[in-house]
């Protein structure tokens, strides 16, 4: 008989059970030194297909494969031990059809040891939720803007401005929710329909730029430790990276080109006979 881990990792079946109790308290990570850290503040840390912009440049995130996601999703296990960690399911990878999702889904979950995976869309995406959680994959949804669909959105916009609007987001949430999502990211929502879909739904909603009115928050790491150029409206910068990072790469170029580093104290001797 094995040993139980000393501690317990925090499961998707725990955060659906934080429904209007304390606020759920999440960052995205890509890297096992960055979870570390968030690992021990937060209820659930994402390995978001955010990564595809924040470590590779791109553009939008329409070019993350499932390859990137798993080999991030491996460091962030590695480097965490208390979080859930989730696993953002990129764009191709589970539209087509619910077999395409279970495969892909069920791979990330052997592959990365990652304990739920997240998939963006709201009606049309609802059956496949229902499949794979009836098939032993805890899914976290996501609706509102939706970075994947971007092409079809026209851009990166804030949802639920007009009455039609907001009728689509409730049903989007509402049948996501049905479907058995533990949770439910709400991203760039405006209040009122953030708070209605909140107070109409039993999983968990998780907000960015989507107001205080949800069960929990996210954002991106880099975005609120100023280390992103561009931050939009909704981010908080909570520390000031970028800055920290160029002074010390400044000094250490200014210190090599001196001469002064290393110094003796970074210098490798022979032994002394
Ligand atoms: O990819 C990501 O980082 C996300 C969050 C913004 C919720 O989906």
């Amino acid at each position: 008989m094995s040993l139980q881990a000393s501690q317990r990792r925090i499961t998707a079946v725990d955060i659906a059970g934080r429904k209007r109790g304390e606020k759920i308290v999440s960052l995205t990570a890509y890297h096992a030194h960055t979870a570390g850290i968030v690992d021990l503040y937060c209820d659930f840390i994402l390995v978001g297909d955010s990564l595809g912009m924040v470590m590779h440049g791109l553009e939008t995130t329409v070019p993350v494969t499932l390859e990137m996601m798993i080999l991030q999703g491996r460091a962030v296990m590695r480097g965490s031990s208390r979080a859930l960690v989730v696993v953002d399911m990129p764009f191709g990878s589970y539209e087509e059809s619910r077999e395409q999702a279970f495969r892909n889904a069920s791979r990330v979950l052997k592959e990365t040891g990652a304990g739920a995976i997240k998939m963006e869309g709201g009606v049309p995406m609802a059956e496949t939720v229902a499949f794979l959680v009836k098939r032993g994959v805890p899914v976290m949804g996501h609706v509102g803007l939706t970075p994947q669909a971007v092409n079809t959105m026209g851009g990166f916009r804030v949802q639920g401005r007009s009455g039609e609007g907001q009728k689509l987001l409730e049903a989007d949430a509402r049948a996501i929710a049905e479907a058995g999502a533990f949770a439910i990211v709400l991203e760039g929502i405006v209040e009122p329909v953030a708070r209605a879909i909140t107070e109409s739904i039993e999983a968990p909603t998780i907000g960015i730029g989507a107001s205080p009115a949800c069960d929990g928050q996210i954002l991106v790491l880099e975005d609120m430790l100023g280390l992103s150029d561009r931050v939009p409206k909704f981010v908080k910068r909570f520390g000031s990276l970028r800055e920290h990072i160029e002074e010390a790469v400044a000094a250490y170029a200014s210190e090599v080109r001196a001469g002064t580093f290393p110094g003796p104290e970074q210098v490798y001797q022979p032994k002394k006979s």
